[in-house]
């Protein structure tokens, strides 16, 4: 009880601590709900390779990671990364391994439809992803899989991408070829993974492919595509497949929590405002009982925009048919979430940002606690806190819908001792069942990520796997990092015990050490 309340700030954390059966000590073992499933995630283009292979076109993130200069920290590409495309089954071996319920992945756009439209379509991509499918399904794993994890169809880009309205169409073409082929087997489909990445960071700043890099004015274009796209293809898998198919379908929305820096109304006022703009621009048209954007969101931007001359809002209204069409659109709401971050409101800051810009509308100030664990990547640290808040929020707000959480997870250094990976893991699990405990309907947990892959503009310089991955070897050696072996063991007791230590990584351990005596030997 002391620890939560030493690291809880507001009302909802008075509840927890005062409810009769809130408390819970570091050492207690806690058991997982009837029915709870455990899986791991990971996507196309960060795991494939086969980039040229059997008639696959080409996507945003082939054309970055080949510009030059090359934007990724270390030069590097996702031409081959871990080889999935040709090591399935070594993938799959580890999730056996791991024991998990389910494996979410991505289909790459332009391996099923090379210039991106569906009047071609590449059987040697089908044959893969068929593959995969029938073994994850004899060997007793779930695949849950997601449509659109970014790799865009370079042809679809040369036409505007997500800024033209007709992508929507195109993309509702794919997944109709998805539901055709894979729907028979596949019962899980996330349409479309973290608008606010494609969006916000995609064509409003140059934080992602394709770094269109026009804030305040292109990520709000895309946003109401990308819905538009998700809730048609809703539509389409409700009126024509889900008879047959009986399976599920939703959105995969990352979203932070936002914290308020102090107690002051205007803190408060700020972070609403920091999480109705990061996460609710996606999740209030989908998930809330009204529909379209979040009021706050609408009004600040139009407001800023008239300030600004221009003859319109720069976040384009959803009609009235329109906010019929993405309302209600998701069998469940699927949360990536990895970290928090604290927001203030400083008036003596106008200006720090360009105008237009997204982040001038949402006109909060983001910074961090330094005393939070650091990861290995800049902005994720360790807020558990915060994991617990926003699943709170999220039943509030869009009362209480069934939850998966899709990707959480931790980057550490390199080597198998990732105490750090485990001390995240554990205690965001615990934030999780804290959760639970106080009403939320969370359903399943997936962990960013099975194996290091290539990291976007980090290249391969940030580690995210469960599996460390020797990249200089011709086939791509996994090894399980001890969370790995932690992993495997809360997944086979459906438990949570923050003291199990896993006896066979002892022996790797030991492995381990000498190797590295022999390393050091080696040099001296
Ligand atoms: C993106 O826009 C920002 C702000 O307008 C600017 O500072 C930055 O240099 C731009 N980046 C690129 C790659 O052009």
């Amino acid at each position: 009880m002391c620890i939560v309340q030493a690291i809880c700030r507001d009302t909802f954390c008075l509840l927890f601590v005062a409810s009769k059966n809130g408390a819970w000590s570091k050492s207690d073992i806690r058991s997982f709900p009837k029915g709870f499933m455990f899986g791991v995630s990971t996507s196309a283009y960060q795991i494939e390779g086969g980039c040229y292979e059997d008639g696959k076109g080409l996507s945003i993130w082939d054309i970055a990671s080949h510009t030059k200069p090359s934007p990724i920290d270390d030069g590097s590409t996702g031409d081959i990364t871990v080889d999935s495309y040709h090591l399935y089954k070594r993938d799959i071996s580890m999730l056996k391994d791991l024991g998990v319920d389910f494996y979410r992945f991505s289909i790459s756009w332009t391996r099923i439809l090379p210039n991106g439209f569906s009047n071609y379509v590449n059987s040697a991509g089908l044959r893969y992803y068929n593959h995969l499918i029938n073994d994850l399904l004899k060997n007793g794993i779930t695949p849950f899989v997601t449509m659109y994890h970014w790799d865009l169809p370079y042809e679809l880009h040369k036409l505007g991408g997500w800024t033209n309205p007709v992508t929507v169409d195109w993309f509702v073409d794919y997944a109709n070829i998805l539901f055709e082929s894979l729907g028979d087997r596949v019962k899980f489909w996330i349409t479309i993974n973290e608008p606010k990445e494609i969006c916000h960071e995609g064509y409003g700043s140059d934080m992602k492919a394709p770094f269109l890099n026009m804030s305040g004015i292109a990520e709000y274009i895309c946003a109401k595509n990308v819905l538009l796209a998700h809730a048609k293809v809703y539509h389409l898998y409700d009126e024509e497949y889900r008879t047959q198919q009986q399976g599920s379908i939703g959105i995969a929305l990352n979203a932070k929590w936002f914290e308020p820096a102090s107690d002051t109304i205007d803190d408060h006022q700020a972070a609403i405002d920091a999480r109705q703009f990061d996460w609710g621009l996606y999740a209030h048209p989908i998930f809330s009982k009204e529909g379209d954007y979040p009021t706050q969101v609408k009004n600040n931007v139009y407001a800023k925009s008239v300030e600004q001359g221009y003859a319109q809002s720069r976040l384009p209204e959803l009609s009235a048919a329109e906010i019929a069409i993405i309302r209600g659109t998701s069998d469940f709401f699927g949360l990536n979430s990895f970290t928090t971050v604290l927001t203030y409101r400083d008036a003596s800051l106008d200006g720090m940002f360009p105008v237009p810009s997204f982040r001038d509308d949402m006109g909060a100030v983001l910074t961090n606690d330094p005393s939070w664990p650091r990861s290995h990547s800049p902005w994720l640290q360790e807020v558990p806190w915060g994991f617990r808040k926003l699943l709170l929020e999220i039943n509030k707000l869009y009362d209480n819908p069934p939850v998966y959480i899709l990707a959480n997870g931790w980057s550490s250094k390199r080597g198998l001792l990732d105490e750090d990976r485990i001390q995240y893991m554990r205690n965001y699990l615990i934030a999780l069942l804290d959760a639970v405990k106080l009403g939320c309907n969370i359903k399943a947990y997936a962990a960013w990520t099975l194996m290091d892959s290539f990291e976007w503009l980090r290249g391969y310089t940030e580690k995210f796997g469960l599996y460390e991955v020797d990249f200089h070897s011709p086939d791509k050696t996994t090894t399980p990092r001890k969370s790995a072996f932690i992993y495997k063991e809360i997944i086979r007791s459906k438990k949570l015990d923050p003291n199990y230590e896993p006896e066979q990584y002892y022996e790797e351990k030991e492995i381990y050490r000498k190797e590295s005596q022999e390393e050091g030997r080696v040099k001296n």
